[in-house]
């Protein structure tokens, strides 16, 4: 049996409003997609608890928002302009392009025995030839070759490139790192997945600058600090695998690398490296910019270009991560009362990712509960993201909340206006226990720290 996980999880994310194929109404931009009013939450609640961990509760590392075109040489200095490439064929008769390791291709590119996998001709197919996946746009009124710049690829450069003025407005002293969160572009010639790869996207990556040879030790340490942290979102155990680069795999910047996979619906696939990048960056900017980026260690009175550990997480990557996780599907009683089973689709996220914290309901629309759920709504909505439904029978109202991966419900009943107690339901056991509603938000806290 085909898996129809991913198929499933893209309707649910669209009809649940996490998300969009972009510009949808026109036929949609090939592997370019936007968050809807659930997923913008999810995703900016995994943003904020890495900026959080990276920035806020660590002395040794600064924040940064570098802007996403830069100098045209940076990207020379990078290393990008020669050597972010993949070898491409094109047809030359229906014109399509492909990866040259595609494994639909039969034959040799190139020779007459090459089979285009789209229109099926024989000795279409041109050699492989090296196409670079950045995207490149013009500066200023004149479109000409002195004119183009790129969209990043990576936002690492940013960090290197304001080293020296983080390094010195900030007082920090090596080791030390630098944070960011931005978007990045590359032209994917064989994207897909949903989010897993795509054009556009969003990068979490942070630069942790170090005395050259103790590089292992901080790479060893950021290793296990980024697994503590994806395990940490409440990721399973057994989708979670370490992979460490070959050689042939390694990337042009990279002494050393290991990726953390998961294993997606469609197989185990990287979603965040961790890289020892040695001196390679701040040596070749060094070196293309002219600027002297070295750093003087007063201690020691030594002069040496640190040593760069990076982590690099998608921050798109991480929300699949999260969303396939999450996922499931089970046989649940009825909660309208009839005495049967259902299939429930649930999504079983970690409360504080939860792009909706509670869910309150009037369980009928009379005897003065919609007055009473609306007071509480209003109340607590000042503190969290919730939402207010009374459209339906109470056990769908549920239903339409597991699939957004609400992890209290909250229903205002007869008993509410006799003891001013609601109840609230547990997402992932149904189990309901009454809580005085003055002290709902406390209990809402409580639950949602952690
Ligand atoms: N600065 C190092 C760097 O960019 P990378 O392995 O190319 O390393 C890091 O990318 C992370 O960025 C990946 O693990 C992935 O989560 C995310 N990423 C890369 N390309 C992507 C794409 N086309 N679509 C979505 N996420 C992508």
């Amino acid at each position: 049996m085909p898996d129809k996980t991913m198929e499933k999880l893209v309707s649910l994310a669209k009809r649940r409003g996490f998300v969009f194929q972009s510009s949808e109404i026109y036929g949609g931009l090939g592997s370019v997609w936007d968050y809807g009013p659930l997923g913008v939450e999810l995703k900016k609640n995994i943003k904020e608890r890495w900026w959080r961990s990276m920035v806020h509760e660590r002395e040794d590392i600064e924040g940064l928002d570098a802007a996403i075109l830069m100098h045209p040489k940076v990207w020379e200095a990078s290393g990008h302009v020669a050597g972010f490439t993949d070898p491409l064929v094109d047809c030359k008769h229906c014109k399509n392009r492909f990866r040259a390791d595609d494994p639909k291709i039969k034959g040799t590119p190139g020779q007459p025995d090459a089979q285009c996998p789209t229109c099926g001709m024989k000795g279409t197919l041109t050699a492989p030839r090296m196409f670079n996946l950045m995207f490149k746009t013009f500066m200023g009124p004149v479109e000409e070759d002195a004119a183009v710049i790129f969209m990043r690829p990576e936002t690492a450069q940013g960090i290197y490139v304001n080293y020296l003025n983080v390094l010195q407005s900030s007082r920090q002293k090596v080791p030390f790192g630098i944070a960011q969160i931005g978007k990045a572009f590359r032209n994917e010639i064989t994207p897909g997945n949903f989010v897993f790869r795509t054009r556009e996207f969003e990068q979490m990556e942070m630069q942790f600058f170090v005395k050259p040879g103790s590089d292992g030790e901080w790479f060893e340490f950021w290793r296990a600090e980024r697994l503590k942290w994806v395990q940490d979102l409440g990721i399973r155990q057994e989708k979670l695998r370490w992979h460490q680069h070959g050689k042939g795999e390694l990337a042009h910047y990279a002494k050393d690398a290991y990726d953390i996979e998961y294993e997606f619906p469609f197989g185990w696939n990287e979603f965040e490296g961790i890289h020892n990048r040695g001196d390679f960056d701040l040596s070749r900017h060094q070196e293309y910019s002219g600027k002297k980026l070295d750093y003087l260690d007063t201690t020691t009175n030594t002069r040496f270009v640190p040593n760069v550990v990076e982590t690099s997480a998608g921050a798109d990557r991480t929300t699949l991560v999260v969303l396939c996780d999450a996922y499931r599907e089970e046989a649940v009683k009825n909660e309208d009362g009839a005495d049967k089973e259902e299939l429930r689709v649930v999504l079983k996220l970690k409360p504080e990712l939860a792009p909706i914290k509670a869910a309150v309901f009037p369980l009928v629309n009379k005897d003065g509960m919609p007055d009473v759920a609306r007071r509480v709504y209003d109340d607590l909505r000042k503190r969290f993201n919730v939402f207010y439904d009374d459209g339906g029978s109470i056990g769908r109202r549920y239903r339409r909340q597991d699939e957004a991966g609400t992890p209290f419900g909250i229903t205002i009943d007869g008993q509410t206006s006799q003891d001013q107690t609601v109840t609230v339901r547990d997402r992932d056991t149904l189990k309901q226990i009454r809580v005085a509603s003055a002290k709902l938000v406390d209990y809402l806290k409580e639950q949602l720290t952690g």
